[in-house]
């Protein structure tokens, strides 16, 4: 096969990256890659553990013996379970930041990534997909939205799961987890300079999406016989 076409999709929470990226991946019929999946089911793991989640060293030890993939409907397994929307609770997101902000859970993890993707045309999303995983993806993109316009987004999705928080407690969770996500030393999220940059506050997903698919495209010939 000609040099794998690799899309590597970097943004701050609530982008939109996993709706535009599963749906490119789609579209040009190659392999999909939620790498935040993957910190989420490893921190399931710890609470389902009881891991002292302030222990550092026991944090990485749990999550360094665990076995993370995906399943062929593209569930993400830990240890050979599927796990479903559990990883999506609100009490696993609030500790996410235990394995993101650990260097040798990230470690295990990028490299676990690095493995999936390898030889494949492959979409990657995630906050260090551009920087870390792929620093030499022939497409690096970059999806941004103010953290108002995400906050918007997620009360639309809240409707039918219970009472939502306020708009003004959602927008300080995000900007929170912002910022943790932009401070961390290791893997912290960051626009490189050969990104395509874009703004999604004004413009639809479906116009990201086919933003992103004209210019692979563009970019890699062989992408057209998978089509
Ligand atoms: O993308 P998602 O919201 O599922 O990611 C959850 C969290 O996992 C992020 O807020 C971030 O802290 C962490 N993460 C990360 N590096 C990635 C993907 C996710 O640190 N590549």
């Amino acid at each position: 096969m000609a040099n794998p076409m690799v899309i590597a999709m970097d943004g701050p929470a609530g982008a939109g990256k996993s709706t535009v990226c599963k749906e490119v991946a789609r579209r040009l019929n190659i392999l999909f890659l939620d790498t935040g999946a993957m910190y989420r089911a490893a921190t399931l793991g710890l609470v389902r553990d009881g891991i002292d989640l302030d222990n550092a060293e026991a944090v990485a030890n749990d999550v360094r013996a665990r076995r993370i993939d995906f399943a062929a409907d593209g569930q993400v397994r830990l240890d050979g379970e599927e796990l479903g929307e559990r990883i999506r609770t609100p009490e696993i997101t609030a500790e996410i930041y235990r394995v993101a902000n650990n260097n040798d859970c990230r470690a295990y993890l990028v490299a676990l990534q690095q493995n999936i993707v390898r030889g494949h045309d492959a979409a990657l999303e995630g906050r260090d997909t551009t920087t870390v995983i792929c620093p030499f993806a022939p497409l690096k993109v970059y999806l941004d939205a103010s953290a108002e316009e995400r906050a918007r987004r997620r009360l639309t999705q809240w409707q039918g799961q219970g009472e939502a928080p306020p708009i003004e407690q959602i927008i300080a969770d995000i900007k929170q987890r912002d910022e943790r996500d932009t401070n961390r030393d290791v893997g912290g999220l960051r626009v490189t300079e050969d990104a395509m940059y874009i703004d999604t506050d004004s413009i639809s997903s479906d116009e990201v999406i086919d933003m992103i698919v004209a210019e692979a495209l563009k970019r890699c010939d062989h992408l057209r016989d998978h089509q």
